[in-house]
């Protein structure tokens, strides 16, 4: 049974931005990737609470959250980041992001890095989206104007290495959070995805421990890439998880946590 967190909300911009809350102690805020919700980290919400506050936010357009703009640009999804840690009275936080949420992450560590205690980057990466990639979200953002579902059922499958493991039961549960998440919401997020500043500087002079957790067989954001941007921060640990697609909390989850807490303990 999954566990049900307290849910809570703050107000944004004139609208409620919907988060959980669970234990107490030094705060730790979770951020979703693309297309996904608050809820993918129940089980690790569960876990680090035994030792941590764990807030998991639904990030704009995505979840509980309405759409703030028809562009959600990191920065702005940042800024949410730091109205939360004012509606909770907090002043740093270890922030962990996953994939998009990375993005949203090192969007935060540039404009607040005061309030960082920590930084852990879960599939995701410091550098802009190339040429190419960012001809993708065009692509795409025309293609989910009309055949959002078509989208949905070719984007979700290939996150996971289903090579060792059918993970047929976590890909039904992304994709209906994929499917329950608005066009206007896949759209501003895909073009603030694209529109995306690289951020290697943020590494390279973080003042805090970083984590990098990779999958090795991650499809979107290349195992290589983290190699090279775990040399940059003085004070980075990469973890490579072997045999693991995009979404490592749910494909090795018991080995997600284990790493996960040993870095937040040891900050
Ligand atoms: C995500 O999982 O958040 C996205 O796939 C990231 C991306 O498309 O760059």
């Amino acid at each position: 049974m999954l566990p049900i967190f307290m849910q809570k909300t703050f107000t944004y911009k004139n609208e409620e931005i919907s988060y959980s809350c669970q234990g107490k102690g030094a705060l730790v805020v979770l951020l979703h990737g693309f297309l996904e919700n608050k809820s993918i980290w129940n089980q690790t919400t569960r876990f680090l609470s035994k030792n941590f506050m764990v807030v998991a936010i639904d990030l704009p357009g995505h979840g509980d959250t309405p759409c703030l703009g028809y562009v959600h640009s990191m920065e702005l999804m940042a800024d949410v980041v730091n109205e939360l840690l004012k509606h909770l009275y907090k002043r740093k936080c270890h922030l962990i992001g996953h994939s998009m949420g990375g993005y949203v992450a090192l969007a935060f560590a540039e404009k607040f890095a005061d309030k960082m205690y920590s930084l852990s980057l879960v599939c995701s990466n410091a550098r802009a989206d190339s040429k190419e990639k960012k001809l993708d979200r065009t692509k795409a953002i025309k293609l989910v104007k009309t055949k959002k579902n078509l989208f949905v059922e070719a984007a979700i499958p290939p996150l996971f290495n289903t090579e060792q493991k059918n993970h047929k039961r976590a890909i039904n549960k992304i994709k209906k959070m994929a499917h329950d998440t608005s066009i206007q919401g896949t759209i501003a997020a895909l073009s603030g995805m694209r529109d995306r500043y690289e951020r290697e500087i943020v590494l390279k002079f973080a003042p805090y421990p970083v984590l990098i957790i990779a999958g090795e067989k991650d499809a979107i954001i290349p195992v290589q890439w983290l190699k090279e941007q775990s040399e940059l921060p003085e004070n980075c640990v990469l973890e490579i998880m072997e045999d693991i697609g995009h979404m490592p909390f749910l494909e090795d989850r018991i080995m997600f946590e284990t790493l996960l807490m040993r870095f937040l303990k040891g900050v």
